[in-house]
């Protein structure tokens, strides 16, 4: 049975696209069975990994349209495409009762077929975030080493902790994630300092450094230990992973 867990913050650009893609690429690597849902109507995973205009997508699946039927990328790596139609979604939606359960609906049939499913959220909290929090086990949560994006996790930590009581009990937080860090600017380090001592335990002893092969492979359409295997993106990528796997 998969364990399900998605990346969020809805704060935008602090990675969560970046460690999804390379968390469930690197996890495929290990062995194990992944599948990435996109469930951000900018459809950046499904580009950075090569999956464009499918008809197979997460928005017809919420719909009622079809069902979910994921895509190979590369070995135990498998993917449900988004598309820019899932804006669409929250008003569609609407009026339909137990809206915030529809993704876990769709996953339920599926979930037996992959050790780990990851999901890719947009930098919102709405319907679909709703959605991904009510599907899940676990959250991870990256963010910049910036205190200006440290202090909106507060709003964060609130919805979770409304949806672990009122929708999904068994909801917790897999891990907090330092992306872009650089050890030799004293701000990272304060607030990497300041992450530790609030989240106990919770934030990764792994940081991921700014790396310009991250940022480059998205347009690549292959992940980074394809796309440059000797980076330090995947060095840092691949250790996350070897950590993620330790706290199973
Ligand atoms: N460690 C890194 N080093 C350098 N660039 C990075 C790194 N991680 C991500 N990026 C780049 O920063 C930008 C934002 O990253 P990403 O798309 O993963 O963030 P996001 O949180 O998913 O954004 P959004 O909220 O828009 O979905 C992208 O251009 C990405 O290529
Ligand atoms: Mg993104």
């Amino acid at each position: 049975m998969a364990k399900i867990t998605v990346i969020i913050n809805q704060k935008g650009g602090v990675g969560k696209t970046t460690t999804t893609c390379s968390l469930a690429a690197a996890l495929s690597l290990k062995g194990k069975k992944v599948l990435l849902v996109d469930l951000d109507p900018q459809t950046n995973a499904s580009e950075s990994l090569g999956v464009r205009n499918y008809d197979n997508n997460i928005y017809q699946a919420l719909k009622g349209e079809s069902a979910i039927s994921p895509i190979k990328v590369i070995n135990n790596l498998y993917i449900v495409p988004s598309n820019i139609d899932l804006n669409a979604l929250e008003h569609e939606m609407n009026n339909e009762p137990g809206r915030e359960y529809l993704l876990k609906e769709l996953l339920e049939p599926v979930k037996n077929q992959y050790d780990f499913i990851l999901i890719d959220c947009s930098p919102s909290i709405g319907l679909i975030a709703l959605n991904a929090l009510s599907a899940c086990d676990t959250f991870i949560i990256p963010v910049l080493p910036h205190h200006l994006s440290i202090q909106g996790l507060s709003g964060l930590a609130d919805v979770a902790k409304k949806i672990k009581s009122r929708i999904n009990p068994k909801l917790k937080l897999e891990g907090v994630l330092i992306t872009q860090f650089s050890h030799r600017k004293v701000l990272h380090r304060d607030v990497q300092t300041a992450l530790k001592k609030h989240f106990n335990g919770r934030l990764y002893d792994t940081t991921i450094r700014e790396n310009i092969s991250l940022a480059e492979m998205c347009s690549a359409g292959i992940d980074i230990f394809r796309y440059a295997p000797n980076s330090n993106g995947a060095e840092d990528y691949l250790k996350l992973c070897e950590e993620f796997l330790s706290k199973q």
